[in-house]
């Protein structure tokens, strides 16, 4: 008998659970979008969208997936036959640092293999050898949501600052936004991307780039710009339309804005914490259920270098699909699938796993979604160890 009846659980690393703020602020009439409450809106979601990343320089909107954003800030950065430094953790680090390829940009990649994070010595060796400064951008991606790996922004900005290259810092965080702590300002960061998916709690549609005053200028030049994409206008825009060159997105403009006031009202310090303490407890419970079950474990073994976004794991092929596919048929709770660790049609595909714990989710939320996982794995007997959810339990306690 299915129990799946009942408010769904989308615990896939994004797009995530919408709050019901954010979908009863979309659902209203179309605005009127040359004057009135959208227009006068913009300039307070604008600063709201600085402060979630930290910055008091520049943010550009973009009607836009996470490609759009990577593609807005590509084109913004280079030059065509420039040369980027890629820091690969994960599919989304390889996609970024492609997309730049495709656009003519000369990548030098360094693999840091799937199941850790970047070494910030390897950087700073990197661009050591690189003495005439060819390197223009560093492109890093802060949680690759394929690994759930977490890197560290600061310690890539203090390698490019030790090998005194003037390389640009970008970084990827369309996972990370609104979870894990970031710091724009602080730790020196150039150029970031997110969008509206995860952590901030929107409709997949719109893209974001956050830009240094000193990208800003270092890029004046770049001429793979093309009219739509440019930062420059997007980021003074001194009328409403120029904000979204075109129509604007009104729906999700509502959505963003009731996001952002919620994420204001918890403190985006507390939204970190929040996340760092549901992250723990999820890795509690797949350390307990991977007691004596050498079948089980999380892939990112460090807990420095874990995502507070997104958990990936690995259960013995084919158990990852199997209990995936239990605990959505039997239980509602949908888990996401195994990304970039094997092609689709490689048997390992049904051995990985991730659960989404990124934006709007609280205490039963994940305490709901570990139950059902513990539950399923007992259904299929897959073997694990005892007290999963218990263990996450004393982390959610304070334990
Ligand atoms: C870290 C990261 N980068 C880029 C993307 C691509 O974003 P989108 O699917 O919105 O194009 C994703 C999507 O999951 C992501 O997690």
């Amino acid at each position: 008998m299915s129990l799946a009846q009942g408010r769904q659980i989308l615990a896939i690393p994004g797009p995530s659970v919408m709050p019901d703020r954010v979908l009863n602020a979309m659902h209203r009439a179309a605005p009127n979008i040359y004057a009135g409450a959208l227009v006068d809106m913009m300039p307070g979601l604008r600063a709201d969208l600085k402060a979630v990343a930290r910055t008091a320089q520049n943010v550009a909107i973009y009607i836009a997936n996470g490609h759009g954003a990577w593609e807005a800030a590509n084109v913004n950065m280079f030059s065509r036959g420039d040369k980027a430094l890629s820091l690969v953790t994960g599919r989304f680090g390889e996609g970024w640092a492609q997309q730049a390829r495709d656009l003519g940009v000369e990548v030098e990649a360094i693999d840091f293999g799937r199941k850790g994070p970047v070494d910030a010595n390897r950087v700073e060796a990197a661009l050591r050898a690189d003495p005439g400064g060819r390197i223009r951008v560093v492109l890093l991606t802060q949680v690759d949501t394929a690994t759930s790996v977490l890197n560290d922004v600061a310690a890539v900005r203090a390698a490019i600052d030790a090998a005194g290259h003037p390389a640009l810092l970008a970084v990827d965080c369309i996972a990370s936004m609104g979870c894990d702590r970031f710091e724009f300002d602080a730790w020196g960061v150039d150029v970031a991307v997110s969008a509206s998916q995860k952590g901030l709690m929107v409709p997949p549609g719109l893209g974001f780039v956050w830009v240094s005053d000193k990208a800003m200028e270092v890029c004046r030049t770049s001429n793979l710009r093309t009219p739509y994409w440019d930062w420059t206008v997007r980021a003074r825009a001194s009328e409403f339309w120029m904000n979204f060159g075109g129509t604007a997105p009104t729906h999700h403009i509502y959505g963003l804005r009731e996001s952002l006031t919620m994420i204001h009202e918890e403190g985006l310090d507390h939204v970190w914490a929040r996340h760092d303490t549901l992250a723990r407890a999820v890795w509690a419970a797949f350390e307990a259920w991977g007691e004596g079950a050498p079948n089980i474990a999380l892939n990112i073994a460090d807990p420095a270098a874990r995502a507070r976004a997104v958990t990936a794991a690995r259960i013995a092929e084919p158990d990852a699909t199997r209990l995936r596919q239990w605990c959505e048929t039997e239980a509602g709770v949908t888990l996401g699938i195994g990304l970039g660790m094997a092609p689709p049609d490689d048997p390992r595909w049904h051995g990985f796993l991730r659960v989404g714990h990124m934006g709007h989710v609280n205490a039963h939320m994940i305490l709901g979604t570990l139950g059902v996982m513990e539950a399923g794995l007992q259904a299929l007997k897959i073997p694990h160890g005892t007290g999963g959810v218990a263990a996450a339990a004393r982390v959610v306690a304070g334990g």
